[in-house]
């Protein structure tokens, strides 16, 4: 079913997938600048609420408090939010974020009675599941924040990924390597993936974990169109935080949208 592979990845094995993204943390300090100053631009300035729905280990929202937004990162996996409240100790925001397990599927349910100026959702963490789920978690967030709101998505773009497919990648992080082999389905914009991850050893490499993922990836037409029908205002789109426009050949997409 969609969305199983989530809990093999991000719980069962979600040792193997920090080692990977670990290192991506000091890196999100620059992307959440640019996020800054979209959230600014649009009202939210120092001191906005702000939920980083799925937001792993924090990174951004992290570097958000340090910039003095006050933010709740929420996530499924009990791992990555320890290392969240570990993290947001060591930068000293302790004081200004709080980091909670919960699916994003109940999210309206598991912060009931919370309002937000902003959603974040960042790397590509929708498509999980079938539309009708992103739909509805996208119709959950729209009752967590206040009339005119705003969600700001950054993912994957479908257009660049049909465009510049690869069927294979592989990665390396200190002792472990990473198999990518890669299936894109035109009729249904999702991309199966295998993910072989192998821990070198003396003698070789010995398996640690196969996992299939699949994932579904949106155009922005799509995008704007999964929004609208879940209430949302469509305000704008860039391929990344230097707010150029979106292009074919950008690999990311960033789409803000506001609340009624
Ligand atoms: C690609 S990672 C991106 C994380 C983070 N936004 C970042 O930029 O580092 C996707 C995250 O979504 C979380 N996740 C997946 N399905 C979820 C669900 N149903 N509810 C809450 N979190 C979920 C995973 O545990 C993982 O941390």
């Amino acid at each position: 079913m969609a969305g199983d592979w989530t809990e093999e990845l991000f719980i069962r094995h979600g040792d193997l997938y920090q080692v990977l993204l670990e290192g991506m943390f000091p890196r999100a300090e620059e992307e959440t600048r640019g996020l800054a100053r979209l959230l600014a631009g649009r009202g939210f300035g120092t001191g906005a609420a702000v939920l980083d729905l799925n937001c792993r280990i924090g990174r951004h929202a992290i570097h958000l408090a340090r910039l003095g937004y006050r933010v709740v990162g929420v996530d499924m996996s009990p791992r990555y939010i320890q290392r969240a409240g570990q993290l947001a100790i060591e930068h000293g925001v302790a004081g200004d974020s709080e980091f909670l397990v919960a699916d994003a599927r109940k999210v309206g349910e598991a912060l009931s009675g919370r309002k937000f100026d902003a959603v974040i959702n960042m790397f590509t963490s929708l498509g999980y599941y079938d539309e009708e789920t992103d739909r509805s978690i996208i119709r959950q967030c729209l009752g967590l924040v206040r009339s005119g709101g705003i969600f700001v998505l950054e993912t994957g773009s479908r257009d660049s990924i049909s465009r510049n497919f690869q069927p294979f990648g592989v990665f390396r992080v200190d002792d472990l390597l990473l198999l990518h082999e890669r299936e894109f389905s035109l009729e249904t914009s999702r991309m199966k993936t295998v993910w072989t991850f192998l821990e070198t050893i003396d003698e070789g490499y010995r398996l640690s974990a196969e996992i299939h993922l699949n994932h579904r990836f949106y155009c922005l037409h799509e995008l704007i169109r999964l929004f609208e029908e879940a209430g949302w205002h469509y305000r704008a789109s860039y391929r990344d935080f230097e707010f150029r426009e979106p292009s074919l050949d950008g690999n990311r997409l960033i789409l803000v949208c506001q609340s009624p």
